[in-house]
């Protein structure tokens, strides 16, 4: 039998090897930086279509199961193609309304003004922003925003750029003026386009030690200019 004929033995594949994987911390270490308690039970988180709405379900989840607190999500139409209203509702164990979809008797914006002790607006986009800061009420989060009389936070979620321009940062000062509880902008890509800069909405740690800072005075009231 000549060299070149005899039949190479198959090649016997190494063993894959096996990438390390850290394992995973303990969601309680990720936000060891958190409250152990809110001082409130019932909380309304409305939502406008921004990229971070695509957050919402996980921090709600998470919000739920640490501090037991009852939640009800409302959505604008353009938060409502970003996020899964029925994951929402699944979350919160009550429907979620989305703007012009709800036929309650009494209005959904005062529902939800009675039942909440805080109001969470995340993401808000700079159109919501906008809105709030000239009082406009036009669909169900900006009109929930203008009858709730408890701490209003507003986590602004805001497309690349929009910081640098005169018009946003007048809302965001205006908003912080007349009471509302205006949260940080992280700095990170966007979500949407990979764009670097400020502006994308906190993370969710530095989220909840402002819910808690924000409802920790009772006092404040929005509507009660600084
Ligand atoms: C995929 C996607 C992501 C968006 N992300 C943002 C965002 O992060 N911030 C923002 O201000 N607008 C964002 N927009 C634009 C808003 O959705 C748009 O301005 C809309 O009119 C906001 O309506 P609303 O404020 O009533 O929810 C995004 C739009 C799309 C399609």
């Amino acid at each position: 039998m000549s060299r070149n004929s005899a039949v190479a033995a198959p090649r016997r594949s190494r063993p894959e090897r096996r990438r390390r994987i850290p394992a995973r911390k303990p969601a309680v270490d990720e936000l060891a930086n958190v409250p152990r308690k809110l001082p409130i039970r019932r909380l309304v988180v409305a939502c406008s279509g921004g990229i971070g709405a695509a957050l919402l379900p996980a921090w709600g989840a998470w919000l739920r199961a640490t501090y037991g607190l009852e939640l009800r999500f409302a959505l604008t139409r353009a938060a409502a193609e970003l996020v899964s209203p029925r994951a929402l509702s699944a979350i919160a164990g009550a429907p979620t309304i989305v703007d012009g979809r709800d036929r309650g008797a009494i209005p959904a914006h005062l529902r939800l003004a009675r039942f909440g002790e805080a109001l969470v607006i995340a993401p808000a986009t700079a159109n919501l922003v906008a809105k709030l800061a000239c009082g406009i009420a036009d669909d169900l989060v900006s009109t929930l925003a203008l009858c709730f009389a408890g701490p209003t936070v507003v986590v602004p979620g805001l497309p690349p750029g929009a910081i640098g321009k005169p018009s946003v940062q007048r809302n965001l000062a205006r908003l912080r003026r007349d009471g509302f509880h205006v949260a940080p902008l992280a700095v990170g890509p966007s979500a949407a386009s990979g764009e670097g800069g400020l502006g994308a909405m906190l993370d969710l740690p530095a989220f909840v030690r402002f819910l808690a800072s924000a409802c920790g005075d009772a006092s404040d009231r929005v509507g009660e200019p600084r």
